[in-house]
């Protein structure tokens, strides 16, 4: 069965943080997911489940009249699948359904897979978070996207296979393509 996208639940919060510290180097708590999932009013976090068991996840904070997004991850076992494309997307929907037209994010400069996922959805370069990474010093690159306008994620089937195949060798052949730039690649 395809897997599913629903809202995080308390009960999800120990499975989630386990999958944050298999993705990234430096994982949130459980206290962290806990709090985000229980007390934060303005978090919206979704799990992407596969026959009972968590494979992805992604958050946001709606402020006001932004969304920002705090994390996203798929576990490495299921990437190049559509799935980070569908969190996203998810992300999207709920805050357009806040009326929320603006997202922000951040993203390692040198985390090429997420920032073209990002680029899909709208997202452009707003400024830099100068050493924001405190484990190797560099920086977060800002970015913003509009969510008025419908993004090339959002567009015609056509578009997403002509970029797949002009994306050419980067991901050929290789069966875990964001390996290259997986772990530590945290917002
Ligand atoms: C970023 C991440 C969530 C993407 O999840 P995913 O399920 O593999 O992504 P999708 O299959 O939905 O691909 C969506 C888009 O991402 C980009 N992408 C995905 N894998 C890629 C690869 N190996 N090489 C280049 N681009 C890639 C493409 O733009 C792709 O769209 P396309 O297939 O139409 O070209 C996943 O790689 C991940 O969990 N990474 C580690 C955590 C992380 O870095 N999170 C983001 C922090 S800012």
């Amino acid at each position: 069965m395809k897997p599913t996208i629903r809202p995080m639940t308390e009960a999800d919060v120990s499975a989630v943080a386990a999958l944050d510290r298999l993705v990234f180097t430096l994982p949130w708590s459980e206290a962290s997911f806990r709090h985000e999932v229980v007390h934060n009013p303005l978090a919206r976090y979704v799990v992407l489940e596969d026959d009972g068991a968590i494979i992805g996840y992604a958050g946001m904070w709606l402020v006001f009249d932004e969304a920002h997004v705090t994390n996203i991850a798929v576990h490495p076992a299921h990437r190049g699948r559509g799935y980070g494309a569908r969190l996203l997307k998810h992300l999207t929907d709920i805050a357009r359904d806040h009326s929320i037209s603006k997202m922000t994010l951040e993203v390692r400069a040198s985390n090429a897979v997420a920032r073209r996922l990002y680029a899909k959805f709208g997202f452009r370069a707003a400024g830099l978070r100068p050493g924001y990474y405190e484990d190797t010093g560099e920086d977060a690159i800002i970015m913003w996207a509009d969510l008025a306008e419908p993004s090339a994620a959002e567009e015609g089937s056509e578009t997403r296979s002509m970029r797949s195949a002009d994306r050419g060798l980067s991901r050929g052949g290789d069966a875990d393509g964001a390996a290259h730039f997986g772990a530590g690649d945290e917002l």
